[in-house]
């Protein structure tokens, strides 16, 4: 089937462009990107008419929580593409906090089997980085290479040995892993449900200092640069662990980050009366670490933005706030809230589309995340300026905790298109 999709604004920060363009695709793959209306149109040609939009790479979210298997009342693999399609993405990678874990081979070739029985976005299992989550044995990291993990991560629970995380940055050098890290203190965070500061103090909550989170961002850079493995760490929240993150690159410590949009767009504030929406691992924080991240992402030291999309039943968020489950929604919100950053000017339009496709492409090392010539033809079309309120009700994820839920938003994925095909 060959397509072509005209006239949009192309952007692909992987090969510099940002033009008017056309984009060829023939078989599932772009054969072409010519000057707008330069190529002849074959007959047998459809044709995507994208004036005043943006054509973009197919959107990349590193940071996935799909629940299958083990969590299927919370998402399925199906529901969560879905939930994927309907936000841009068309390349997601999942965390390996399901039950049975991702931590073998029949749980990774499980994952792939139901997500291309799923049809549509392509799914990357991210395999556990020890053995059950427990943190005391490694997974066995090569079975979960060759099964397709594309990364490891224990996420949803720091690897709180520093030996076993200095053995996983070590031995994953040999298969080419990145590790992907949740910082998080348990001594430190023990207890706690929120951030610490006035808001902790007023609603009389156990709070989670950001020390909790800083200290091992501190730990696993140091054990980066012992060990030279390639450390990601995942959903950055607050100013230190940025400023850490700064300096440790600035040192040529090999290692990425990425954040999630709550912390560019929500605080601790956020949580009002105890609002169990906003209740998230790490935790909303102040104004001053919103400002922060924002820095962070504009000069370059956050690499990516992922959605942590986390869904949750509702009988785990009506519940008291100590009780209550952590984790919000965020594959079909993402993109309207980064493209927020875009409209108050905080990032150019570029460097969102960078974090939110080629950047996290080389993280995992999958090769999406590009327009270029050969590539699958994984798109999003991109209305920049379409508002629209954010209403959970007409969500695709079977889950509907979002404190997003009646936004007034700017910006949404027009249509999703893998191998060419709208999805
Ligand atoms: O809020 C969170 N929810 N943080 C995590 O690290 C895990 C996630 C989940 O799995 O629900
Ligand atoms: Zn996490």
């Amino acid at each position: 089937m060959k397509l072509v999709i005209r006239g949009g604004r192309v952007i692909d920060p992987a090969s510099n462009l940002d033009a008017i363009k056309d984009v060829y695709i023939d078989q599932g793959e772009i054969v072409a990107v010519e000057s707008a209306g330069a190529g002849g149109l074959a007959p047998d040609c459809r044709e995507i008419l994208a004036e005043g939009k943006l054509v973009v790479p197919g959107l990349i979210d590193m940071h996935t929580h799909l629940r299958e298997p083990g969590y299927e009342y919370k998402e399925t693999i199906a529901t969560g593409c879905q939930a994927a399609a309907r936000g841009g993405f068309t390349s997601i990678a999942c965390m390996a906090n399901t039950d049975p874990v991702n931590d073998n081979r029949a749980v990774t070739e499980y994952i792939l089997r139901q997500a291309r029985l799923a049809g549509g976005v392509n799914v990357f299992p991210i395999g556990a980085i020890s053995q059950g989550l427990a943190g005391k044995e490694l997974a066995e990291m090569g079975e979960l290479k060759d099964a397709g993990a594309v990364a490891v991560s224990d996420d949803g629970r720091p690897v709180m040995n520093g030996q076993l995380m200095r053995r996983a940055l070590e031995y994953t050098k040999a298969f080419d892993l990145p590790v992907i890290s949740h910082c998080e203190d348990l001594n430190l965070s023990a207890g706690g449900v929120m951030n610490e500061g006035p808001v902790s103090t007023r609603l009389g909550l156990p709070p989670i200092s950001k020390a909790a989170e800083e200290a091992m961002v501190a730990r696993d850079l140091i054990l980066a640069e012992l060990t030279h493995g390639r450390l990601h760490i995942a959903h950055v929240s607050c100013a230190g662990s940025v400023e850490l993150i700064r300096q440790a690159k600035a040192r040529g410590i090999n290692v990425s980050c990425e954040t999630a949009p709550q912390y560019f767009s929500l605080t601790d504030e956020d949580i009002g009366e105890f609002n169990t929406l906003c209740k998230v691992n790490p935790p909303l924080r102040g104004r001053e670490d919103v400002e922060a991240i924002k820095a962070g992402l504009k000069d370059g030291t956050i690499d990516a933005i992922a959605s942590d999309h986390a869904p949750h039943e509702p009988d785990a968020k009506e519940v008291e706030f100590v009780n209550a489950a952590s984790g919000m929604l965020g594959l079909e919100t993402a993109l309207a809230l980064t493209l927020k950053l875009v409209h108050e000017s905080t990032l150019t339009i570029n460097q969102a589309i960078a974090k939110l496709t080629v950047n996290p492409a080389r993280v995992l090392g999958i090769p999406k995340g590009t327009l270029a010539v050969g590539a699958d033809a994984d798109i999003a079309i991109i209305d920049m300026d379409k508002e629209w309120v954010v209403d959970v009700n007409k969500f695709a994820s079977s889950s509907k905790n979002s404190p997003f839920d009646g936004w007034k938003v700017k910006g949404v994925a027009d249509m999703t298109l893998i191998n060419g095909e709208a999805i």
